[in-house]
């Protein structure tokens, strides 16, 4: 039903009626020097902006809230900006996801408290996604993501390059001195050339590509890139459409259904997304009455293409994905698979946004009948190293290393592997398994992205680019390699991967999706009872609370307390 009488707004009640807060509050409105007459009866728009310079992907979100209150204005809204925490992927320790579900409260807390109708949420870098969804689908306000775009492709010497991907494979060359310092230097100043997110198929990449499939952002939004004037466009045109959201009442749990969820889901298996996704969505759903469970990613995963060749998993970068048709263009070839009548933020269904899609570059975005590889980018891992899951990108995974079995090296912590990494004393091989431990939810804490174990240098000699690693951490999306990630249960709990020892025989098998320790299960169970639980990382504050209502990986790393009844 439309709201067409401003009295049935949410904000009406803050700012009309006869008790003096209502006077009080409209005298502090026009502190700000608004007229009574722009905000009188308007349906009041927060754009929630995570900007801040301590987060260069966020960095020029100013300039987009900008556009985004031309939309409001015009449309007949009132907007109010307000901030919320950042979450800058390169600056924060241990880790931003650490703080993913802090943000996702300071949304849902920001919305709830204050006199707005409708919000549009500003965001980017990896966290900061699937933080404002789950915090809007909590708050259940109408919502609009507005993502800020992936920076222009960076260029060294007219060869393209995009940060993380490129960047870690020019730092090896640099490790393996192929690369001078000066090099080194210039590369700096070319890899990440204006704000925005990372320009490759990374975690932001695939977060906004999440959600515009889920219906929350306007169809094609996602891979505008961040200086492209279209994406200005784009966020006035969402600032004139929340406010009719606002009018027609189209909130969040009208949207984020377990169709949706799917459709999302495919998209991002067809995309090569980030492993990343995997628990961002898990988190999303527990906010809504849909919870996913993580087989269905790999259910969804083994029916769908991988169609979308962008870096790491394929060659490209997202501006030429932009350039190719986007989201939209993939959904096209994937409607087969979709829930088509799933309802979306511009209030048209997915089949109405996207069954005209152009695609302008077939190389780039591959039709359903001629897909990259068979399946989609992520697989879910089952077995006794891993009795609640583990997950592998098997589109940036070796298809040799697939199916492997080989001899532990264990890393007691990620400390013991960084600094004994580049030994050439290290007494592996190319069918060595590397195992990490201590780097999930509550072992590191905050279940950091070190998952991506750098190639020893005593193999990268022989000319080995690719071995078999394993750990309860995570990945960033732009890595790449035979890695096995989001063990579960860690082992800073005391799941199995803990009593893993150097000279275990491990087997992978993406074909079965196993991954199994080759001890026996009395001797694992001996192992189990030897453990002594470690010391928390914290004991006061924002840490304890993490520590004490984190949940595990195969459970989307959201607070106990903050999921859906
Ligand atoms: Fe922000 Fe990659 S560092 S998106």
């Amino acid at each position: 039903m439309a709201i067409d009488d401003p009295s049935k707004l949410r904000s009406y009640s803050w700012f009309n009626g006869k008790e003096y807060y209502n006077f009080s509050r409209r005298a502090n409105l026009r502190a700000l020097g608004i007229s009574r007459e722009a905000f009188h009866g308007k349906p009041v728009i927060g754009i929630c902006n995570s900007f801040s310079e301590l987060n260069n992907c966020n960095a020029h979100l100013r300039q987009v809230a900008d556009a985004v209150k031309r939309g409001v204005w015009a449309a007949g809204g009132f907007p109010l900006e307000f901030p919320v925490m950042s979450l800058g992927e390169q600056y924060m320790k241990p880790t931003t996801m650490l703080f993913r579900n802090l943000m996702a409260m300071d949304v849902e807390e920001s919305i709830r408290a204050n006199p707005v109708d409708g919000v549009v949420l500003l965001c980017g870098c990896d966290k900061t996604t699937p933080a404002m969804l789950m915090g809007a689908a909590s708050a259940d306000v109408p919502a609009m993501i507005v993502t800020g775009g992936p920076t222009l492709s960076g260029n060294y010497q007219g060869k393209i390059i995009g940060q993380g991907t490129d960047g870690r494979k020019i730092f090896d060359l640099y490790r393996m001195n192929r690369i001078s310092p000066e090099e080194l230097q210039e590369i700096e100043g070319c890899m990440v050339r204006s704000a925005g997110h990372c320009t490759v198929m990374g975690t932001a990449s695939t977060m906004a590509i999440v959600a515009e499939a889920l219906g929350m952002s306007l169809p094609g939004a996602a891979a505008i890139p961040a200086p492209d004037s279209r994406r200005l466009a784009l966020a006035e045109m969402s600032g004139r459409r929340i406010v009719e959201m606002v009018r027609e009442e189209l909130k969040p749990s009208c949207i984020l259904t377990r169709e949706a969820f799917e459709n999302a889901i495919t998209v991002d298996m067809a995309a090569g997304g980030s492993t990343n996704a995997v628990v961002h969505l898990l988190a999303i759903a527990g906010r809504t009455r849909h919870k996913l469970r993580l087989d269905d990613f790999d259910a969804i995963s083994r029916r769908t293409p991988f169609l979308v060749n962008v870096r790491p998993s394929g060659q490209h970068m997202m501006e030429d994905f932009f350039y190719a048709g986007g989201v939209p263009a993939v959904m096209r070839e994937l409607l087969p698979l979709l829930h088509r009548d799933a309802l979306t933020v511009n209030g048209k269904t997915v089949d109405a946004n996207v069954r005209e899609a152009p695609c302008h570059n077939r190389e780039v975005v591959r039709e359903f009948s001629n897909p990259i590889y068979r399946e989609g980018g992520t697989v879910v891992l089952r077995g006794n190293l891993c009795p609640d899951g583990a997950v592998l990108k098997q589109t940036a995974a070796s298809p040799e290393l697939c199916e492997h079995t080989g001899p532990a090296y264990v890393f007691e912590s990620y400390q013991q592997m960084h600094d004994t990494i580049d030994s050439m004393d290290l007494p592996i091989d190319a069918d060595t398994v590397l195992v990490m431990k201590g780097c999930g939810p509550k072992g590191a804490p905050g279940f950091p992205e070190w998952g991506h174990i750098p190639m020893p240098k005593v193999l990268m000699e022989r000319g080995i680019t690719d071995c078999v690693r394993i750990s309860d951490a995570r990945m960033s999306g732009t890595s790449f390699g035979t890695v096995v990630l989001h063990v579960s249960p860690e082992s800073g709990i005391g799941g199995p991967l803990a009593v893993v020892q150097t000279g275990d025989r491990i087997t992978l098998s993406v074909a079965n999706r196993s991954l199994n320790v080759h001890i026996g299960e009395e001797e694992m169970q001996r192992r189990l009872a030897r453990l002594k639980p470690a010391s928390p990382h914290y004991t006061r504050g924002y840490g304890k609370l993490f520590l004490d209502h984190v949940t595990q990986a195969h459970l989307g790393c959201d607070f106990d307390f903050l999921q859906a009844e």
